[in-house]
């Protein structure tokens, strides 16, 4: 039987109303909306997308919003100095910088000169660190976040389940599996050196695939009745890769023919689509969730702001 789609617009767009009414409620307690400002280095075409996406959605929630555009080549002083001074401005409660920054850029420096306080993206040290302990009131990046709400959405409870992350990145391999161990899962990450890769995979119950390879988990790596979840979003033009990756789905490939490019999650989703009980697609599936799981961050942040006390 073909797998159970998880509707990730539908989910996200739920988290956002329920965003949006804590948003009007901060205000009316705090007389100020919510600040969210988003930080964007360089003119990345897909970056662009995101933050502008990131803005947009903050600003119809009714926070404050805004982005902070620094050219391509500035330099290191020049964003320190611009996060200085949005990290202390007290309208301004949550701050992302959008990843990846041009490589003359220390991108754990530029992290860490995040407040910790403002770090809505879940990436700097002192927040990370707080996961790993398992400790209350820091900051969970927003895409592992984001998984954990879909799988609650669908009623799937994790304890003693096998569950395998195919990635290990800061962003989301490392802190997903952080949160699903504590959920009580049996975790395992996997990555490119792992050997029999496929055989790993179909032990999951629940199997994440976050790699950035276009149809890199298929059929053969699904136990029956497994969930997946496919963070990838990868942006395709060649035609056999298409017809490959495709495969099953008519409307997307005749839609691929027209405009000679596409965007597929890691997953084979025809593949997958016969073996998996629940599956999310690409696009419409975890991508919604990520900037869902920012607004409710940094509306946290904001009431976090408000409760401190002042000196
Ligand atoms: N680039 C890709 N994903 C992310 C994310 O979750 N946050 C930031 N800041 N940059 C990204």
């Amino acid at each position: 039987m073909a797998a159970e789609r998880i509707d990730g617009k539908t989910i996200a767009r739920e988290y956002r109303a329920r965003v949006a009414e804590g948003v009007a409620k901060f205000k009316q307690e705090a007389g100020r909306p919510p600040g969210l400002f988003v930080v964007l280095v360089g003119d990345d075409p897909a970056s662009a997308v995101y933050v502008g996406k990131k803005e947009k959605a903050a600003a119809e929630v009714g926070m404050h919003s805004g982005i902070v555009r620094l050219p391509g080549d500035a330099s290191r002083e020049d964003v320190l100095t611009r996060l200085e001074e949005i990290g202390s401005d007290p309208a301004i409660d949550g701050i992302l910088v959008q990843l990846p920054l041009p490589s003359h850029l220390d991108t754990d420096e530029i992290q860490r000169a995040v407040p910790a306080l403002k770090d809505v993206d879940g990436f700097h040290p002192q927040n990370a660190g707080r996961l790993l302990l398992g400790q209350e009131g820091g900051f969970v990046a927003c895409t592992p976040a984001g998984v954990m709400v879909m799988l609650e959405h669908c009623g799937i409870d994790l304890r003693g389940l096998e569950a395998v992350i195919v990635g290990r990145s800061n962003i989301v391999g490392k802190p997903l599996a952080q949160l699903m161990l504590a959920k009580h899962a049996t975790v395992t990450i996997c990555h490119s050196r792992t050997r029999d890769l496929a055989g790993v995979c179909r032990r999951a119950d629940v199997l994440v695939a976050c790699t950035g390879v276009p149809g890199l988990i298929r059929g053969e790596h699904i136990k029956p009745g497994a969930v997946v979840i496919d963070v990838g979003i990868n942006p395709i033009s060649d035609p056999e890769q298409a017809r490959d990756l495709l495969a099953g789905q008519p409307r997307r490939l005749e839609r691929f023919e027209k405009r000679k490019s596409a965007l597929v999650g890691d997953v084979h989703f025809g593949e997958a689509l016969e073996k998996a009980s629940f599956i999310t697609p690409v696009p419409g599936g975890v991508g919604p969730m990520t900037v869902a799981l920012l607004l409710g961050n940094a509306l946290e942040a904001a009431w976090r702001a408000h409760r401190r006390p002042r000196n």
